[in-house]
């Protein structure tokens, strides 16, 4: 057989890994050959790859990014999409194609096994919001960086006696916030799942300052929204795949707080830098897995299925069972925080 894989959508450290891996798999199990395309569907479309061997993967487990390359181009950008895909396939003897993506990825595959070419996906994010998998490598790493900046946020924010907002990603679900908030000691985390209010908020650090705790360190999730008739925002950018530019809620929400509570607040916004670099270990061997996974879905000619992890164990699911949802924060990780953020009641 002839493998096609690529990696879509934003990069996260791991991407790297599970393509060595499937490499691996697929030599292991004497299932052929893979190619890799170049910048995601771009390369499919253009007949951009370049052949995958053991040795081209040699070195590059620790390494951040995608020796492909990534874009959010997709074939579905254009009508006949699907017919694109399959004549690309079909010029290059490619059997089946792997994807490695976020949300958007994963929607594309689903169409294409509608349209009846063998695709298996692999999830990816630091959002760690991919439905039906109980997590995405990438997350840990993320949370990981966002946890040493808070860590070292404290520090200053106690020397200064401010408020120290640190806006981290999440564009739907608020994973990240919650998780480093919990690891680096946040005093508050807003999350896209609970809408917020900074009259409440503000209240909240009045009152903890009152009692002597001269510092508070704010994490917001960049895709946070205030309850409704409680902040106005400015309107979205919108970039050209249709997707809203994020980032900015964070000196939002410094701003109205030092407004509001008199007591000096800045922000740091983290960005890009979760996204970069190299991946933990759990990150690193959750991405093996999901390698060798996608190519024994290939071996086995379950096509139409995302890898996933699921009570510790690697299962395959249906990708109509991924696309269109979000997998929220738990309610049980969601009761964690409020012990220590008692805003509204448990
Ligand atoms: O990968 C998901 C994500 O990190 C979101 O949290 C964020 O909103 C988005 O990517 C930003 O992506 P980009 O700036 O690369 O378009």
């Amino acid at each position: 057989m002839r493998v096609g894989i690529l990696t879509g959508g934003g990069d996260c450290p791991g991407l790297n890994a599970v393509i060595r891996a499937a490499v691996r798999a697929a030599d292991v199990d004497g299932l052929g050959e893979l190619i890799g395309f170049k910048d995601a569907w771009r390369g499919v479309l253009e007949d951009s790859w370049e052949p995958l061997s053991i040795e081209r993967c040699r070195g590059i487990l620790p390494q951040g990014g995608t020796i492909l390359g990534t874009s959010r181009d997709q074939p579905y950008q254009h009508p006949a999409g699907g017919k694109l895909v399959a004549a690309a396939m079909s010029r290059l003897g490619v059997d089946a194609i792997v994807a490695i993506g976020g949300e958007g990825t994963m929607g594309v595959l689903n169409d294409l096994h509608r349209d009846g070419i063998p695709v298996v996906g692999v999830p990816k994010t630091i959002d760690n919001d991919i439905a039906a998998t109980e997590m995405t490598f990438g997350f840990q790493t993320a949370v990981q960086i966002c946890t040493d900046a808070i860590d070292r946020l404290h520090t200053t924010a106690e020397s200064h006696h401010r408020v120290l907002v640190v806006e981290v990603m999440g564009r739907h679900v608020g994973h990240v916030a919650t998780w480093a908030g919990l690891a680096g000691g946040a005093t508050i985390t807003i999350i896209p799942e609970e809408p917020f209010d900074l009259a409440e908020i503000s209240s909240r650090i009045v009152e903890r300052h009152r009692r002597g705790r001269w510092a508070s360190i704010v994490v917001v999730a960049e895709g946070a929204v205030p309850k409704p008739g409680t902040l106005d925002l400015e309107e979205p950018v919108i970039d050209r795949y249709g997707h809203q530019v994020l980032g900015g809620i964070g000196h939002v929400v410094a701003r109205e707080i030092q407004l509001r509570t008199g007591i000096e607040s800045r922000t740091t916004v983290l960005g890009h830098v979760q996204r970069g670099g190299s991946p933990l270990a759990f990150d690193r061997v959750l991405a093996t897995r999901f390698g060798i996974a996608a190519i024994d879905a290939v071996h086995d000619r379950a096509f139409g299925q995302m890898v996933a992890l699921q009570g510790g164990a690697i299962v395959r699911v249906p990708l109509s069972d991924v696309v269109g949802r979000v997998r929220e924060v738990p309610a049980d990780i969601r009761r964690v925080v409020r012990i220590f953020d008692p805003r509204a009641p448990l």
